[in-house]
């Protein structure tokens, strides 16, 4: 099902490249002198404009022949070759279900016909997932019809099916320092580069090139879905500027690798998005990004447990109910779960996942103190036997009314990577949108594009990179609503307020 959205409005033009729309942006400015709390509105016109025309997109993964990478890319085949497959419960038919984009609505209105709710993809021109190409790297060199095999996602007789054009996608060698990843992953690195860290960067940087003229596509977007690495130590001189960077890798320094496929992605002027919790984007590659005015994004899918807190949480706080405890178990038997099981790269995740709540804590300080957090622990153990099914079961104890207390115990099976595909193709086509949207502010000569940093990839990441000294934002709902009414703005349509006032007065 798809629609064709259009507005009837003098403030939305349509012109045969552009969808231009005057917007009014009401923000307040807040003063607080004590308890007294002085609220102005302010008003700030504005046009959005968005490019039409739909780019060819292509997707270079590094981690292609991991669990994800296998199963996106076999995902969108699946979808786009029509594929239906027989299973013990009857037969299934390919779809993109978890994905904001393709899979959810927004609602628009009203109609004689009551409430009109269209596929949030037809809010504005998008790439449609069944049209993306995928290439990318791993430092196995498995081709992806094994690698699928390797991953036991998909049902086997799909599995069957997309075999012939599985195997012959291979993943381009990958830049693999030992140190960086646990090292019971060791003997997956066959495909791996050799050379200075300076030739290293060189030939990703040739791979996209490669890439973008071989496939034809017209952008390339870059994402990590290889392993979680540790945490790189911020070093003053090392990675603390763009200019320190570029020197650190000339002469191997310690860099990841995940940095420096953001700094090659970056030097070819491809957006850059990091699926995993380390701090890839150390502070010489976000600026590296924003002096060359490419986007960045992440970390780390926020595809099971982490979604579920930041709803529950969100629900808790604003209902007036104190959580004091949340602790979190899971426990997964894939290669994922396997490179967790080294202490470091664990810290990375339980790092990642840990601050989850701090948005929704602060707001309420009724419920908390300044600096008062309720207790967040968060336990991680590699069980081969579950694979890709991975249980997140957590417990939340709430401080209810007059001292009682609220226990909520939730099981959660996962199925990690059928989560985190349609993520990835989310992460991808909004970064896509984003680059075709400018904005002018009154009175401002220039259209502006959003920052460097993508902050609104928020809703798809555990722990949100957003612009420095801006606020992160974590609760579920609001991060959906950002995405949703920016979209609408492109549209000149106002937010959406659900106040519903023409059915509530007589
Ligand atoms: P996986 O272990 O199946 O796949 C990772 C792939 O990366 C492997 O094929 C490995 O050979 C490759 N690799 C490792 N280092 C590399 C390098 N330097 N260059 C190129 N390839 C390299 O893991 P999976 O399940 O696909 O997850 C991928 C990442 O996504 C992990 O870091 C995980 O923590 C993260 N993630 C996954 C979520 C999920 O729900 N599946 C949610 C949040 C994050």
């Amino acid at each position: 099902m798809s629609m064709n959205v259009n507005i009837n409005s003098p403030n939305v033009k349509y012109t045969d490249s552009h969808i231009e729309a005057k917007y009014s942006y009401q923000t307040t400015s807040v003063h607080r002198d004590g308890n007294k709390v002085t609220v102005t509105p302010h008003t700030t016109e504005m046009t959005f404009r968005t490019e039409r025309q739909v780019p060819r997109l292509g997707v270079m993964l590094v981690g292609w022949g991991g669990n994800n990478g296998t199963t996106v890319t076999a995902a969108v085949l699946a979808n786009k070759l029509g594929l239906t497959w027989r299973t013990k419960t009857g037969e299934k038919k390919a779809n993109y279900y978890g994905s904001l984009l393709q899979a959810s609505t927004v609602c628009i209105g009203s109609g004689l016909e009551g409430e009109v709710n269209v596929p949030f993809r037809d809010l504005l021109p998008m790439v449609h997932p069944n049209n993306i190409v995928f290439d990318g790297w791993d430092i196995s060199a498995k081709d992806l019809g094994s690698a699928m095999e390797r991953a036991e996602v998909l049902d086997w007789s799909l599995q069957e099916q997309l075999r012939p054009y599985m195997s012959c996608l291979k993943p381009r060698p990958s830049i693999y320092i030992p140190e960086f990843i646990a090292a019971n992953q060791e003997s997956r690195a066959d495909n791996v580069l050799t050379g200075t860290m300076v030739e290293q960067v060189e030939q990703i940087r040739a791979d996209i090139r490669d890439f973008r003229q071989s496939s034809g596509v017209d952008k390339v977007i870059v994402l990590w879905t290889a392993n979680t690495e540790r945490f790189c130590d911020i070093v003053p001189g090392v990675n603390d500027t763009a200019k320190n960077l570029l020197a650190a890798i000339q002469v191997g320094a310690e860099v990841s690798p995940s940095t420096l496929f953001a700094v090659a992605s970056i030097l070819e002027g491809c957006a850059y998005i990091n699926g995993s919790p380390q701090n890839t984007f150390v502070p010489g590659a976000v600026e590296l990004a924003v002096q060359r005015g490419v986007f960045i994004g992440g970390d780390d899918f926020k595809s099971g447990q982490t979604k579920i807190k930041s709803v529950l949480v969100d629900f808790l706080v604003s209902a007036g109910i104190k959580p004091t405890s949340i602790v979190s178990y899971n426990h997964l038997g894939n290669n994922d779960g396997k490179n967790l099981s080294a202490p470091q790269q664990f810290r990375s995740k339980e790092i990642s996942k840990s601050n989850v709540v701090d948005d929704m804590v602060q707001s309420n300080p009724i419920l908390y103190q300044p600096g008062e957090k309720p207790d967040h622990c968060v336990v991680i153990k590699y069980v081969p036997c579950v694979g890709d099914s991975k249980r997140a079961m957590d417990e939340y104890t709430s401080e209810i009314m007059m001292g009682g207390i609220n226990t909520i115990a939730l099981h959660n099976t996962c199925e990690d990577s059928l989560l985190a595909s349609p993520i990835i193709l989310d992460l991808v086509i909004l970064t896509e949108l984003c680059q075709r949207i400018t904005v002018q502010p009154q009175g401002e000569e220039d259209f502006q594009s959003f920052h460097s940093v993508l902050a609104l990839l928020s809703f798809l990441c555990k722990a949100p990179l957003v612009p420095s000294g801006t606020p992160v934002v974590n609760a579920f709902f609001r991060q959906r609503a950002s995405i949703e009414n920016i979209m609408r703005a492109c549209l000149g349509l106002p937010p959406q307020n659900h106040m519903l006032l023409e059915h509530k007065l007589q």
